[in-house]
Formats: structure tokens, sequence, C-alpha cells
């Protein structure tokens, strides 16, 4: 008999929840910044006290100069075990700034050095399904012939199915095809980790993720279903000549699928998430007098362990014990207008 190893995850959250809890206080005021500085001031305070090597391979910030915790961070206590860090600390900034669904805060872990690294690329193309289609999909093939696959995978017709796609302009011919094929499709302004994520989800309503979103977004995606279950490939989407032959000088090859096992390149992956705003998986933060609520998922690949994870935080008490305030006079004015 082995004894139980740890599962970090469990330590994880409490960081997800921090951020989620500073961060929602700014839900609705239209600061984007305040928003992000809000989640990566207790993002960095809680992760600074895991007992943990850490090193950031995929930080956020660079794509919109907001307030980041960067590329090559070390984070945690400096003991074993030597880990990869992923982390957004929203993945829907401007959903929360709007007040809007599906923002949550998420970090995930992998072994060192086997998180993939997008380096100067800011973009991926993705396609992302749940479990039961993790066979059906292949970058390489068409919209339609992706649809049809996971259709049949899912023994259901090609109207049945529903595609989330982010709502931008580069996507005008990939939602066409959709719709010519009369597949239903769901828009999403932002926030891709959980699109992805909800194709997962047996009763979401969502089969099926495709079209290009961000590079850092992908990793942490990638992570998260190895954890679920499902499947995901991508490939590198650099946005103009320079970054292409960025990707030449550095032998990054932009014709590459990338697989599950190319995102992380191990079993031993964790993965936390905190809802800020409403959403598919979870519950956004609520406030309530002297108490907080909170509601997570928390995952662990090797175990396959899946838990959510509902919290009430006593503000008053937190801000006793700890020099990290939680309160809403965190929230009184932005530090990085
Ligand atoms: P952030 O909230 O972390 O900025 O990301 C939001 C997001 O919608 C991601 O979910 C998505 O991958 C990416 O931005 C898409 O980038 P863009 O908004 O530039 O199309």
């Amino acid at each position: 008999m082995t004894a139980p190893d740890r599962n970090i995850a469990l330590e994880m959250v409490r960081a997800t929840e921090a951020a989620a809890m500073c961060a929602g206080r700014w839900m609705g005021r239209g600061d984007k910044n305040g928003v992000d500085g809000a989640a990566v001031n207790a993002m960095r305070f809680m992760l600074n006290n895991v007992k943990m090597d850490g090193v950031v391979v995929i930080g956020e910030g660079e794509k919109d100069e907001a307030p980041m915790l960067f590329n090559g961070e070390h984070l945690g206590l400096g003991v074993d075990p030597k880990v990869d860090i992923a982390v957004d600390p929203i993945d829907g900034t401007r959903l929360t700034a709007q007040g809007r669904q599906n923002a949550v805060s998420v970090v995930a872990f992998a072994d060192r050095g086997t998180m993939f690294n997008p380096q100067h690329i800011f973009y991926m193309d993705k396609i992302a399904t749940g479990p039961l289609a993790a066979h059906a999909i292949d970058i390489e093939a068409s919209p339609t012939e992706n649809i049809k696959a996971v259709a049949r995978a899912l023994n259901k017709s090609v109207e049945d199915v529903t595609v989330i796609v982010l709502d931008r302009p580069r996507h005008d011919e990939l939602i066409k095809e959709i719709r010519d094929i009369h597949a239903r499709i769901r828009l999403i302004p932002d926030g891709d980790v959980s699109g992805a994520l909800s194709t997962c989800k047996p009763d979401s309503g969502i089969d099926l993720l495709m079209g290009i979103g961000g590079s850092p977004e992908a990793v942490i995606t990638a992570c998260a279903i190895k954890c679920v279950g499902g499947n995901m490939q991508c490939k590198l989407w650099p946005r103009n000549d320079e970054e292409r032959d960025k990707c030449k000088e550095k032998g990054m090859d932009i014709n590459k699928i990338l697989n599950l096992n190319d995102l992380v390149a191990c079993d031993n992956v964790f993965f936390a998430a905190t809802g800020v705003t409403d959403g598919d998986w979870l519950k956004g933060v609520r406030y309530d007098g002297t108490v907080v609520h909170t509601s997570s998922l928390v995952m662990r690949a090797k175990s396959g362990t899946i838990r959510y994870i509902n919290a009430t935080h006593n503000i008053q008490k937190l801000d006793e014990i700890s020099s990290f305030k939680y309160g809403a006079e965190s929230a009184s004015e932005s530090s990085f207008l």
C-alpha cells in the first residue's frame, strides 16, 4: 500500500479563489486593468506561499500590456516539487469588467520542463471536444468534416451539433461554413478556456470548440482537458510575416499539429479554476456582508479526480490573519490607472 501522494491542486485552488474574490470586486466597473491587477496581486501572493519551486511558463499580459505574472517568474517557497506553471489570473478580463458571464481564474501545474512555450506567438488555431468525440477531431480537416465526424461520434445529426466560437472578424469564414451546414453556433465575446472546457461537460450542450484564440489559454486548456478527459489539437497562428520569420529563426514549425501531449508532455498535471462571474461550469463570486462565497473546480490528471469546491470565506477573519486584504476597500481604487 502506498500512501496517497500530495494533490497540490488543493493548494492551488486557494490562489484562484483569492484572485476571483479580489477581481470580482471590479465586476461591471469597466476597468479591465483594475480586474487584472487585483487578480494578479492575489494570485502571486497565494502561489508564493505554496511549498514548491515553480516557474511561470505561461503567464499573461504581454498581448495587451495588462498587469501580469511574468514568464520566467519564480513562484513558491523554492523547495521541491519543481513545477511549470500556466496561469491566467482572469480568463475573461473584459467579461468581468462588463459584468458578463463565464469569467474564471485559472492555474495549472505540471512537472518542470513539460509545458509548451509558445514564445512570441500570441495566437493558436484550436479545436477541442469532450471524451465521447475525442478520437473524431482533426485540425487539418475542414470544419465541415470535423462537425460531421463529431456528430457521428455523438450519434446525433449535424443540425444537433453545437460549436462554440470566439466572436471575432477572423472567424467570419468559419462561422459561415458552420451555418451553411446548419450546425448550431454559440458565439462568445471572450473566454475560450471556459468555452473549450464546456465541450467536456456532458450537460453543457456544447460539443466542439473551433477557432483562433490565445496561445497561453491553449496550454492552460490542454492541462484542464488532460484532467477531465477529451481532446484538443492546436497549431501556431502567427499574425504576420514578422512573427512567421521569427518562428523560422527559432526553429518553430508553424505546420506542426500540437496534440495534448505536445502542449503538456506529462500526466502529472493539476488544474484549479474559480468562477469570477456566473458561467457554464461555475458560479461567480457572491459577496454577502462579512462573507464571500466562491465556487471552484479542482482536478488532477494522474488520479482523474474532479472536485467541485464551494467555499465560504470570512473576510473579517482573513483580514486579521493575512497581510493580504480581501475586503471591499481593496477595490476602492485601481492601482493600475
Ligand atoms: P484575457 O481575459 O485573459 O485577456 O483573455 C480573453 C480571451 O478571450 C481568451 O479567452 C482568448 O483566448 C483570447 O482572449 C482571444 O484573444 P483576442 O481577444 O485578442 O481575440
